[in-house]
């Protein structure tokens, strides 16, 4: 039997109806539409499917719907602000930071996480933020590099705020 779910998902009110069962990861790409949250596995390995709930990454495959309501869901479509890409998003596109794209959803919203508490990060530190995010085209050399770089962007704009 179904009942009426209500999600926060990118500052938006989303109803729908699903089974009780049903797990976030579906809910979100079949009721709302939002497919860039994706599905690579059915083992909760590899991260595809990562979105924030309240600031935190989280794998959507591994909550139900119904748990998430009351929550503040981000998937990769509420990332970027309405008039460009957030500062993760340009610096995959300026450092090669993917190819297929395939991770690359779960792996920027798991470096939002990681960036809201670590402003500066080492190489060894991001290896291990990401290590739930599996990727099988880059071989992880660029996401590191555009995590250093979307980082010390965050950081210039945040001094930049600071001495205004
Ligand atoms: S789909 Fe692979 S961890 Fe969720
Ligand atoms: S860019 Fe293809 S799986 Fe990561």
């Amino acid at each position: 039997m179904k009942r009426s779910v209500t999600l926060s998902v990118n500052g938006a009110t989303r109803t729908a109806e699903v089974e009780p069962r049903a797990l976030l990861v579906h809910v979100l790409r079949d009721e709302l539409h939002l497919t860039g949250t994706h599905i690579g596995c059915d083992t909760s390995q590899c991260g595809a499917c990562t979105v924030l709930i309240d600031g935190r990454a989280v794998k959507s495959c591994t909550v139900l719907a119904a748990q998430a309501e009351g929550q503040a869901i981000t998937t990769i479509e509420g990332l970027a602000p309405r008039d460009g890409l957030h500062p993760l998003q340009q610096a995959f596109w300026e450092k090669h930071g993917l190819q297929c794209g395939f991770c690359t959803p779960g792996v920027i919203l798991t470096a939002v996480d990681l960036l809201a508490s670590n402003s500066d990060p080492s190489e060894v530190e991001i290896r291990h933020a990401i290590e739930g995010n599996y990727c099988r085209c880059t071989g992880y050399q660029n996401i590191v590099a555009a995590i250093q770089a979307a980082a010390a962007t965050l950081r210039g704009a945040s001094a930049a705020r600071a001495a205004s």
